[in-house]
């Protein structure tokens, strides 16, 4: 009577930290370091932008997006990777990446493939709409672990045979959430002739690929251009919540071949529910615009600095290549994050509930995600309360 297909999902990951913490009382002034929400301040034409075309929230917005803004997605995708897209036949826009992360898997795979129920595999611990993806077409979600021997990066060539032959895609975030490893262009080439080799397609989950600290971690789209890859066998998603700070303006794209793009739109035109067009009208002036990005990366770079001064000496501290979170690795992830929120008022997410147990345990288990989110001053304070508590074992 009622559809199971859900209802057997783990609970998300921030009800159960709810359930773990609230319970109990602060130990200190609350620094909210659990939710990865940009909080860096965003620039004030994004939302003149939107007020000059308020009277547009009168209309039903393009389901693809107005060409405008597809036209400054494959603009950006120019300047930042040096790949050539038709912004009409390539790209669209999303309301924010996790629809699209999750549309993408109904629109382009199979349930089936080489006779067998389909495999999606996907990094363990991993960003949680790829499994429930994987689930809604009868696919198998296979946890492939992302762990410090495999340099937080899942090895995919090391599966077995059988298990590549019928996956159909897979989901891979590189720049990564958690743990901010990169996937360098040997990666990616190894990766994309994997799929070629195997005839699976790759999901690229780029959100974080503008908040690097040093240097622009190269893209999904850039190798498989250069590697002369299927341009269907690539799609990749991006997003401007991190990159200009804005999650709930609820904007990002999918960009990829040709053939991709014209079922993920087919799709969204029977189900979807486009982005209203003033904000597409602002989300096209963001993505044209690359000076507001560079302070947003300036501000996660003292961040990271910060931590590294504070941190840096811990057992195992990882300084991570991009993004805003350190991936710490405290013995028990559940118990530190307790002790954080009893001792110091620090809310953090044990690394437990953003894996897997695929069969060898947990590899988020021993681990804290901490997002350097916050105003500076507070992401110190808490810095320090975790150095205290994790000092005090
Ligand atoms: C790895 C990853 N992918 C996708 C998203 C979705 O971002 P949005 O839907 O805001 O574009 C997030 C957001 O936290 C994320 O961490």
């Amino acid at each position: 009577m009622f559809p199971e297909r859900f209802g057997t999902l783990p609970a998300y990951a921030f009800p159960r930290l709810r359930a773990l913490l609230d319970a109990h009382a602060p130990g200190g002034e609350v620094v909210q370091m659990a939710l990865g929400e940009p909080q860096h301040p965003f620039p004030d034409w994004a939302a003149e932008e939107i007020a000059a075309h308020a009277a547009e929230f009168g209309r039903y917005p393009p389901n693809d997006g107005t060409p405008e803004l597809r036209r400054a997605c494959a603009d950006y995708l120019g300047r930042r990777y040096g790949v050539t897209i038709d912004p009409d036949t390539q790209a669209m826009a999303l309301n924010g990446t996790r629809e699209g992360l999750y549309n993408a898997a109904m629109a382009l795979l199979p349930s089936q493939k080489a006779g067998q129920r389909a495999a999606v595999l996907m990094p363990n611990p991993f960003y949680q709409v790829y499994m429930v993806a994987a689930r809604s077409i009868g696919a198998e979600a296979v946890f492939v672990p992302a762990t410090r021997e495999t340099d937080f990066l899942p090895d995919f060539a090391a599966l077995p045979e059988e298990l590549l032959a019928r996956t159909a895609a897979v989901y891979i975030c590189s720049p990564a959430n958690p743990q901010g490893a990169v996937a360098d262009a040997v990666y990616w080439d190894r990766l994309i002739g994997l799929a070629e080799a195997h005839d699976f397609r790759i999901f690229a989950d780029e959100c974080y690929a503008e908040l690097y600290r040093e240097t622009p971690p190269t893209g999904a789209l850039e190798i498989a251009a250069a590697s002369g890859a299927d341009p269907e066998r690539v799609v990749v998603f991006h997003s401007l919540s991190k990159r200009s700070s804005v999650p709930g303006l609820r904007s990002g794209f999918v960009a990829g071949g040709p053939e991709s793009l014209r079922l993920v739109r087919q799709l969204r035109a029977y189900s979807g529910a486009p982005l209203p067009l003033p904000l597409q009208r602002a989300s096209a002036r963001l993505w044209a615009d690359d000076e507001h990005v560079e302070e947003n990366r300036r501000l996660y770079r003292r961040k990271y600095a910060l931590a590294d001064e504070v941190l840096g000496d811990l057992p195992g501290y990882m300084s991570p290549e991009a993004g805003f979170f350190l991936w710490l690795e405290v013995g028990d992830g559940e118990l530190a994050a307790l002790k954080l929120w009893r001792e110091a008022g620090v809310r953090v997410l044990p690394g437990a509930y953003l894996a897997q147990d695929a069969g060898s345990g947990n590899p988020g288990a021993p681990y804290i995600r901490v997002a350097l989110v916050a105003p500076e001053d507070e992401v110190l304070r808490g810095l320090e309360a975790i150095r205290r508590v994790l000092d005090d074992k």
